[in-house]
């Protein structure tokens, strides 16, 4: 499985790459605007910045929800670096442009996708990434695990080339319940990444092995 960090928050970013372990990065607008990126300018200046801080496939979203616009929108974002994913919303527009999209070499990510059926749907469209959105499912008193599941396996006997990226991640255990699920992908917030290296009894094996050692 592979692991994006879901943020735009450069620091931690630097961060998570510094471990060795990351693939890639998504944003989404409220991500954005967190950071305080406002105009055109410097968005685009920003996803440049993720794309050179980062070996791997960054997502950056529409604001557009028509397909011209939507089509306008993407085509500029993928010209800003050849790591970009443009990250489209699941409505009916969406859809005709992620085909438009893949037909002309373009990537693209499929958010927020609630059910088994949006997903095929993208994927018939040649998305190359759905994002399902685990947490937001589960606030929902649904189970968005059993989504990951259903769609890793919907994929696997439909020969769909189309990447399951687990998304809206609120935990450690997440990101495990993700992986046996068999997501490709898990884009997490850093503190859920950090959250898989914590158990006590780690913490206390290495303290008795660094008293020990004195007596070396
Ligand atoms: C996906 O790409 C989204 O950016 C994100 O995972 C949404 O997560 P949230 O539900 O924590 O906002």
């Amino acid at each position: 499985m592979k692991f994006f960090i879901d943020t735009a928050n450069l620091d931690q970013i630097r961060e998570a790459n510094a471990l060795g372990i990351l693939d890639g990065v998504t944003t989404n607008p409220s991500l954005m605007a967190k950071e305080g990126i406002r105009g055109t300018e410097a968005i685009e200046h920003h996803y440049k910045t993720i794309c050179e801080l980062v070996d791997g496939d960054v997502s950056a979203e529409v604001l557009s929800t028509d397909f011209e616009g939507m089509v306008a929108e993407g085509k500029r974002l993928a010209s800003l670096h050849s790591n970009i994913v443009v990250k489209v919303p699941m409505i009916k527009d969406g859809i005709k442009a992620i085909k438009w999209f893949s037909s002309n070499g373009i990537r693209t990510n499929c958010t927020l996708i609630f059910s088994a059926g949006q997903a095929i749907l993208a994927a018939k469209a040649g998305a190359s990434y759905v994002s399902p959105f685990i947490g937001r499912i589960d606030d929902s008193n649904w189970d968005g695990m059993e989504l990951i599941s259903q769609l890793s396996h919907i994929y696997t006997i439909q020969n769909f080339r189309t990447e399951v990226l687990a998304a809206s991640i609120r935990s450690a255990l997440h990101i495990v319940k993700a992986a046996e699920a068999g997501a490709d992908i898990c884009t997490c917030p850093l503190d859920s990444i950090l959250g898989l290296l914590k158990h006590p009894l780690t913490d206390i094996g290495l303290a008795k092995f660094l008293e020990d050692a004195k007596k070396m």
